[in-house]
């Protein structure tokens, strides 16, 4: 009965113990269809794959590397490419698009003894780099479940790829500006590729949203020889620098020296149609450019377009947009526009448990003339700095920040801040030095499931402290629930929360990046966010060794969990010279392989329950 559920929960599958090893980890009675790995085609090929033999042309027909963000969009059994929301609303979940963002690139683990002096000797950089642009942005695959599991369509029309040398457009208020503008786009409206592609969102009217986070390590060149001291500090808060790796070698416009604009056509979200295949991808400057995490969606109709999202870096901010127009269910040609136009702010979180939102408008004190804002474009460009000025709250690296629509509260991850200092605690950030992060609840205005997204004030609460719950040390002493340590068992607790999702009964899965540290894998975290369970986790999915959990995605129907599994093997001291720590093929031929599962309940119930 739901009076049951309510007390016992309804995640009711056995949960899966803490542990560190190099396979991942399901409970009883689950299974998991590796469905994608690095290098496995999208188009007709006969060519195997090999890492040694792979060049740019061929990795731009294949999957890219370090699977991130998922989104599921399902397609009705009989649609062809270029039919429009037909698509959006058939609710199919055995068949569908499979969008998949490539966040960045490790050579060290992608082609065999690769290292600065192997590419100096053997002088194969560039080849390096092209193929390195090529794996990095995003997968569209077609994926159909049948009566043996999960599988990919190969040659699909829908099939493509996006990478750092696609032709997309940038809108909205920022686009066209002088600061945009390079040799090769003297419009400073049209940018090749995306990098950095960490988490995302996608919309009721069929389009997918990726984030470009970590843009700075792929431009090299020292901002403090740059003739624009504004440009200089902005550069340098990406982290852009003379010792980073050499791509603007090989691609000029990556050189800062060369094109000191080039680095503000990156750290934009980006908005691109998955059913149209020769759909352009456009960048929306209307949400500012920070590292961006993601941006999730709140759409009600006849209201304004509410997008959450943060910046992943120490003492950065979380951001709301609210569009300037109006959500209209039916009207998918006009709400593609949403994105255009609005109003972007920043979360200032109150010692007594209120919020608001502080917009970042041009001209509105203190985002003026004296403090080197000409324009709007100038605020969105420079949104950090915006933000801060505004008073915005630092925050312990935002990751994805989500809206359950179950209760209609928002929930922000807090990876980590090991800068933050004692005198730097505030009631949103509670510890120094927070290396097991945490997680925020706004609660807007109005009840529970109906609540104002629009409205400029909040309450807020901590959900969780990451954590173990019995840490001697309370800085990292976890806290979870009501009952704090007994509603757990010792394989509830986690650090480090990174990506979000709820699946159709509104609990809440979390997957982490960091676990590692203290001693098991990263993997998924299943957990209620109301009732006597509420914030109370059971491990549900464990990594290989050195891998992070990303982009859970649930089917409509809640039959199969998709999980990217991010970087296996990465570690300092690397081990993965042994043939079976290459997950997941244990191939002596083979590097480990980023992959995305696809995981389902052997008798077709929904997961987790
Ligand atoms: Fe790419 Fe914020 O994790
Ligand atoms: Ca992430
Ligand atoms: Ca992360
Ligand atoms: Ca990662």
């Amino acid at each position: 009965t739901s009076e049951e559920n309510m007390v016992k929960g309804n995640l009711t599958f056995t949960e899966i113990p803490h542990c560190l090893d190099f396979q991942h980890h399901l409970p009883e009675h689950y299974s998991a269809d590796i469905l994608l790995r690095w290098g496995d085609p999208i188009q007709e090929t006969n060519n195997p794959f090999h890492p040694e033999k792979l060049d740019a042309a061929d990795q731009r027909q294949r999957f890219g590397y370090n699977n991130d963000f998922i989104a599921f969009m399902p397609l009705a059994a009989d649609i062809q490419p270029d039919r429009g929301d037909l698509h959006i609303r058939s609710g199919n979940s055995s068949r569908g698009l499979l969008c998949v963002n490539h966040e960045y690139t490790q050579p060290h683990l992608m082609f065999s003894g690769y290292n600065d002096k192997y590419s100096a000797t053997r002088g194969v950089s560039a080849q390096h780099v092209a193929i390195e642009q090529a794996a990095c942005g995003h997968s569209v695959v077609e994926v159909e479940r049948g009566p043996d599991g999960w599988r990919t369509l190969l040659g699909s029309p829908y099939n493509r790829r996006i990478t750092m040398s696609t032709a997309m457009d940038i809108t909205g208020p920022a686009a066209g500006n002088e600061r945009l503008q390079t040799t090769a786009d003297p419009s400073g409206t049209q940018v090749l590729g995306t990098v950095g592609n960490c988490a995302g969102g996608k919309t009721p009217w069929g389009t997918v949203l990726i984030a470009e986070e970590g843009f700075g390590s792929a431009f090299q060149g020292d901002p403090q020889h740059l003739d624009d001291p504004r440009e200089a500090r902005n550069h340098r808060t990406f982290g852009i620098r003379a010792t980073n790796r050499n791509l603007g070698n090989y691609d000029r416009r990556f050189d800062i020296q060369v094109e000191p604009n080039e680095p503000n056509r990156f750290g934009w979200m980006l908005e691109y149609d998955p059913y149209d295949p020769k759909s352009r991808p456009r960048k929306l400057t209307a949400l500012g450019r920070f590292e961006h995490e993601g941006f999730t969606l709140v759409c009600k109709p006849g209201k304004a377009v509410v997008a959450y999202g943060g910046d992943d870096d120490e003492h950065q901010f979380v951001y709301r947009f609210v569009s300037k127009g109006i959500y209209k269910p039916e009207d998918h040609r006009v709400n593609r526009e949403l994105l255009i136009e609005g109003t972007l702010y920043a979360a200032r979180f109150d010692e007594d448990g209120t919020g608001h939102w502080l917009p970042l408008v041009h001209g509105q004190e203190p985002l003026t003339e004296e403090n080197g804002f000409h324009n709007q474009a100038d605020v969105l460009i420079d949104a950090r700095r915006a933000a801060a000025l505004l008073g915005a709250t630092p925050m312990d690296r935002p990751e994805d920040v989500e809206t359950n629509p179950h209760n209609d509260c928002t929930y922000v991850m807090l990876t980590k801040n090991k800068k933050r200092q004692k005198s730097e605690i505030d009631a949103a950030n509670p510890r120094a030095k927070n290396i097991m992060g945490h997680v925020l609840e706004i609660v807007p205005p109005g009840t529970y499931g109906n609540r104002d997204h629009t409205s400029d004030n909040f309450q807020w609460q901590q959900f969780l402290l990451g954590g173990n719950p019995n840490a001697e040390h309370p800085e990292e002493r976890g806290a979870y629930g009501q009952q704090s340590s007994d509603n757990i068992s010792i394989y509830g607790w986690f650090a480090n929360p990174d990506n979000v999702t709820f699946d159709h009964r509104g609990n809440m899965w979390i997957a982490t990046d960091g676990c590692e540290r203290f001693g098991f894998h990263d993997g998924l975290w299943a957990m209620a966010t109301e009732g006597p369970l509420r914030a109370a986790p059971k491990h549900f999915f464990g990594c290989p060794r050195g891998a992070e959990a990303c982009g859970p995605e649930f089917t409509p129907d809640g039959t199969t969990l998709f999980v990217s599994v991010q970087h296996p093997a990465e570690s300092r001291n690397s081990t993965y010279d042994n043939p079976l720590h290459r997950w997941p093929d244990n191939d002596p031929q083979l590097p480990p392989r980023p992959s995305v599962l696809a995981i389902y309940r052997n008798d077709g119930g929904a997961v987790g329950s």
